[in-house]
Formats: C-alpha cells, sequence, structure tokens
C-alpha cells in the first residue's frame, strides 16, 4: 500500500523509459472494492463504467448515468485510498458541449474524483481541454472506446490496419495536447501500443495493449474471478472468487437447513433473567 496520497503529477511523470517502475490501476466501484484495490497497493482506483455491466449486469455501458458514477464514487472515496481516484465521465456526459463536460465532471469532483476520464481522440479534445482549463485533471480512454460499441459493431480490437493505426497515432498526440496526463489503451495490437507509448511524453496504460505501455489496468471482478462465461483474451485471473463464493455461501444454506447455524455462541442470551421471570 503507498504510504502517501498518489498524485497527478506523479502519474504523469511514471515513463518507464525514464525509470519509473509501471503504474498499477484497479477498477472499484463501492467501499470494501476500494479499501481492497488500496491495500493491494495500485496506484489508482478506477471508478469504471464498466460499472454497468460487471455490478449492475447490463450488456454494454451505455446505461450509466453521471449520477450513478457520483454514487459509486462517494462509496470509492470513502475509503480514503492513498491511491489516487478516477472516475469514468459516462455516455453523452461530454458529447454535448464543453459546458455540459466541465459540469458534469466537476459533479463526479464533487462526489470525490481527484481525475477523470473520457473516451476519445480528436473529436472529444476541446472536451478534454475545457476540464483541464477547470482545473480538473483528464485520462483519456483511446482504442477500444467501449461507449462506442454500436458504432464499432461490438468489442472489438482496434487499429489493425493502416490507416485506422495512423488515426489512432495522432488520436493520442491530439488526447495529449488537449491536456490529458495519461492514456489508456485499451484492445490495440502490441506494436501500435508500444509506438504511441515511445510518441508521447505522458504515461499509457494498457488493457489488451500489450507489454509495452507504462502501466497496465484491468478491471477487479476479472482480477478476482467474479465472472461468468469466457473470459477475454487479456485478463489474467488472479483468483476465483465467484467460485469461493458460491461454495461458502452454498454451506450457510446448508447450516441453516440442518440446524448447524445459528449455534448457542452466535446467539445472545437472557444473561439478566428477566425474560425468565415473565415468560420462563
Ligand atoms: O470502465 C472501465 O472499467 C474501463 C477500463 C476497462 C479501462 O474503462
Amino acid at each position: 500500500m503507498h504510504t502517501e496520497r498518489v498524485t497527478v503529477p506523479f502519474v504523469r511523470s511514471s515513463k518507464v523509459r525514464s525509470g519509473s517502475e509501471p503504474l498499477t490501476m484497479v477498477t472499484a466501484y463501492d467501499f470494501p472494492g476500494a479499501r481492497m484495490v488500496d491495500r493491494a497497493g495500485a496506484d489508482m482506483i478506477l471508478v469504471g463504467d464498466s460499472l454497468a455491466m460487471v455490478v449492475l449486469g447490463h450488456p454494454d455501458t451505455l446505461s450509466v448515468t453521471v449520477e450513478d458514477m457520483a454514487h459509486h464514487t462517494k462509496a470509492v472515496a470513502a475509503a480514503k485510498p492513498m491511491a489516487l481516484v478516477i472516475t469514468d465521465m459516462p455516455w453523452m456526459s461530454y458529447h454535448t458541449g464543453k459546458r455540459d463536460a466541465v459540469r458534469a465532471a466537476a459533479k463526479l469532483v464533487r462526489a470525490g474524483a481527484e481525475a477523470v476520464k473520457i473516451e476519445g481522440g480528436l473529436k472529444r479534445a476541446k472536451a478534454i481541454k475545457a476540464i483541464v482549463d477547470a482545473e480538473i485533471p483528464v485520462v483519456g480512454h483511446l482504442g477500444l472506446t467501449p461507449q462506442s460499441v454500436n458504432a464499432m459493431g461490438g468489442f472489438r480490437v482496434q487499429g489493425k490496419t493502416a490507416e485506422a493505426a495512423r488515426a489512432l497515432v495522432e488520436d493520442a498526440l491530439a488526447v495529449q495536447e488537449a491536456g490529458a496526463f495519461t492514456i489508456v489503451l485499451e484492445g490495440i495490437p502490441d506494436a501500435l501500443a508500444r509506438v504511441i507509448t515511445e510518441k508521447l511524453e505522458v504515461p499509457t496504460i494498457g488493457i489488451g495493449a500489450g507489454a509495452g505501455c507504462d502501466g497496465q489496468v484491468l478491471v477487479f471482478h476479472d482480477v478476482l474471478g467474479i465472472t461468468e462465461g469466457r473470459r477475454p483474451k487479456f485478463v489474467k485471473t488472479y483468483a476465483e472468487l465467484e467460485t469461493i463464493g458460491v461454495e461458502a455461501l452454498g454451506r450457510f444454506v446448508k447450516d441453516v437447513r440442518t440446524g448447524h447455524f445459528p449455534l448457542d455462541e452466535h446467539s445472545y442470551h437472557d444473561t439478566t433473567g428477566e425474560i425468565g421471570k415473565i415468560y420462563g
């Protein structure tokens, strides 16, 4: 666990080529999750809009609102983590103009976010600059941007053609120029992530972007195995908590049904004898 608060300048200056350790970011959506990620020593906690999928059970991230993100940011911030708290700006909170974007970002900061994350490149540069000008640090997010799931025709690896790769490099430079202090690269070939990482002054944080980034991010539920079905190739699962949890919950259900819970040690007793005097 960090002994001092992780700051935006610390993250901004953490390039592996300058000798920094790779950055680590894990998502969290509530108080115990934030406490666990922080105790594990991660540099950043992302209150991701993956909330919609892994916590709320939706098929994509499009359903969550600024209010939903603020609600979960409050729970994460209540853990008072040393890790930097970053909150995703949800879909349609920064697409309708700079004023709307700054207002939405401010709501997330008031809920406890220390920075916000925005998906998209050149098209979003104005919104990023406006938020940065309002003194709110911004994280960029390029490549497989889940809020564009319908435009992309599904969750697909991006930047595979020369043209798409060139556009992503331009997007990364534009997002950096707009003031982002780090950029998440999701679902792109590792060779392209390396090129972008070399070209940028700010660090890159990969998810499904190979080992050449300045850091890595994973979703809490993927790391801990609280998932159903096939896991994406880029996920490494470090524990199978869904299996462990179901087994433990099943033992509780069985204990109740067979009279093994609660036992005497789990019960409060009539130590003063008052109840016995009346009803004994
Ligand atoms: O919402 C999220 O969890 C994210 C990460 C996948 C980077 O944006």
